[in-house]
């Protein structure tokens, strides 16, 4: 009597356990998926970016309209930093992160087609 209802205890410790782990597998699975998905969709917008040729004029426009408040109307820095040579210390696909993904606050982060981002790429360039 007493063995079967230790074993018994033991079962229930067992599938016990056996739930945790699969609930944890679980997780750790749409974790993987998760990141992966998040990974895939940052490098998709990149890389379709990076396709495209940028227009000089336009990003001049766009960057008149969204960046001046804080970077100063000829990018010498205000709030934010002296935008020239910028594309000497920070690669493309670092600058497309800067501006879209808004990791260093105060500076929003900005939705913009990827023609757009190129065009300011191209604006970008030019500040040296
Ligand atoms: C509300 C203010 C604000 C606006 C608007 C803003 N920025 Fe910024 N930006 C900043 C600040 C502040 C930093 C510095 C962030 C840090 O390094 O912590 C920064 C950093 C940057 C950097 C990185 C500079 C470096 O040397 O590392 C780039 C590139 C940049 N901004 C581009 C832009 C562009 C392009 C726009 C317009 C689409 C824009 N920013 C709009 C405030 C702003």
């Amino acid at each position: 009597m007493t063995t079967s209802s230790s074993s018994a205890v033991q079962n229930n410790n067992l599938k016990e356990k056996l739930i945790k782990v699969v609930v944890l597998i679980f997780l750790l699975l749409v974790l993987v998926a998760a990141l992966f998905f998040t990974h895939y969709g940052n490098n998709k917008y990149t890389r379709q970016t990076l396709k495209l040729n940028g227009s000089l004029s336009t990003g001049d426009g766009l960057f008149k309209m969204n960046c001046v408040g804080c970077h100063g109307i000829t990018a010498r820095g205000l709030v934010g930093p002296d935008l020239h040579a910028v594309t000497d210390r920070l690669s493309d696909s670092q600058i497309i992160t800067q501006v879209t993904k808004g990791l260093t606050p105060p500076m929003p982060s900005f939705e913009i087609e990827p023609q757009n981002m190129a065009d300011l790429l191209t604006y970008l360039h030019t500040l040296n």
